[in-house]
């Protein structure tokens, strides 16, 4: 079988600390398909198309692109070329990755389907002066914690108009929420199956830092939000509540149309009520990530992880073409039965019969 990973190689702005981070998983995902005895071509996504020529010839592409030259949008239009031309892909559709990543069409979406999603509002510039506090204000169409860092939780007024006019100024949609004070939990999907859940334990936050994954939690390794957000999977909970965040977490994952491999966020407030901070289709997929952390939770060593979720790819893609055909095969009337012939005569009586004309 002929495997494509495909990526994003970056921007200018890019430091080789975030190209490395993207290779990592380009270059594991690659040598397990080539231990399996697949050819395997890594392809990097420009604007010039020359990648879809790669694509076009191969049996599976493995999308690992976050965006092209770091714009996240255009992430969207990689998968919508891959769907049209009918190449078998892993992970979600492009309806899937452009909803979620626009948090408050996300949270339309989930709020409709009767899911809890904490207060939000999109700041255009200003707020409501009822909106309760403390609350966090985020990027609406951003993920991997971007402009978050220590001062996005506000808890008065003052702070709050500051931070909005700030992100503004950086950020064209900015999304205020309520804060949920508690438990934060990941909940990792791949194909049918729902993983063993995880839990950042933020117990050795630096004093006065609010408990959330900033940018800097996120990726600059060892740094004070790092060492102060460690995930633990599996979490330790009641049998109960992690039941309970489980069937949220696959409501969620059906109402934004989740395939392939995906993680919800999710919060339990103190008075023990769980809320969805977000959907993530295609999340990060290194070895050290959450969701490979999830799968060892469940058995699965990390190459067994990228099998399924080739697996699943191939056999989504099958159904798929199988529609396809059935869909753009030419449908012709067909004609119409012909009239059933008198019943014929035994030939003697046949002979006899008299003649009528
Ligand atoms: N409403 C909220 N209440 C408490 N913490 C939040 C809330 N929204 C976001 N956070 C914190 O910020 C982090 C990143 O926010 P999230 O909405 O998941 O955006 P991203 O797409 O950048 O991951 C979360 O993991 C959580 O720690
Ligand atoms: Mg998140």
């Amino acid at each position: 079988m002929k495997v494509v990973v495909l990526y994003d190689p970056g921007a200018d702005d890019w430091t080789a600390e975030d190209v490395a981070a993207v290779m990592e998983a380009v270059d594991d995902i690659a040598r397990i398909f080539s231990a399996l005895n697949h050819q395997v071509q890594r392809v990097p996504v420009r604007h010039d198309m020359r990648w879809f020529n790669y694509c076009r010839r191969a049996d599976l592409v493995f999308n690992l692109c976050e965006g092209v030259r770091g714009v996240a949008q255009w992430e969207d239009h990689v998968v919508g070329t891959l769907e049209l031309a009918g190449i078998p892909y892993t992970g979600s559709g492009p309806w899937t990755t452009g909803t979620c990543r626009r948090k408050a069409v996300a949270n339309t979406l989930l709020e409709r389907a009767g899911l809890p999603v904490p207060r939000w509002t999109l700041a255009q510039g200003k707020i409501d002066d009822d909106f309760p506090l403390p609350a966090i204000v985020k990027p609406a169409a951003e993920d991997a914690s971007a402009g978050l860092d220590r001062q996005s939780v506000v808890s008065d007024r003052k702070s709050l108009k500051a931070r909005i006019a700030a992100m503004t100024e950086q950020f064209e949609e900015v999304l205020v929420q309520q804060y949920v004070a508690g438990r934060e939990f990941n909940v990792g999907i791949v194909g049918d199956r729902t993983l063993p859940i995880a839990e950042i334990d933020f117990s050795t936050m630096p004093e006065g830092a609010w408990p959330i994954l900033t940018y800097a939690a996120k990726w600059h390794v060892g740094s004070p939000e790092d060492l102060g957000s460690r995930p633990v999977c599996p979490a330790q909970v009641p049998q109960r509540l992690a039941e309970r965040l489980c069937r949220l977490a696959e409501a969620a994952w059906r109402t934004m149309q989740g395939k392939g491999y995906g993680r919800v966020d999710i919060r339990v407030d103190n008075a023990g009520r769980p809320w969805i901070l977000e959907v993530n289709p295609n999340p990060d997929l290194t070895d050290e990530a959450g969701l490979s952390r999830m799968a060892k939770a469940a058995g699965w060593e990390y190459p067994e992880l990228v099998r399924r979720i080739a697996e699943g790819a191939l056999r989504e893609a099958q159904g798929t073409k199988a529609a396809r055909e059935l869909l753009t095969a030419p449908l012709t009337r067909p004609a119409p039965p012909a009239p059933p012939a008198p019943p014929a005569l035994p030939a003697a009586r046949r002979a006899r019969a008299p003649r009528t004309a």
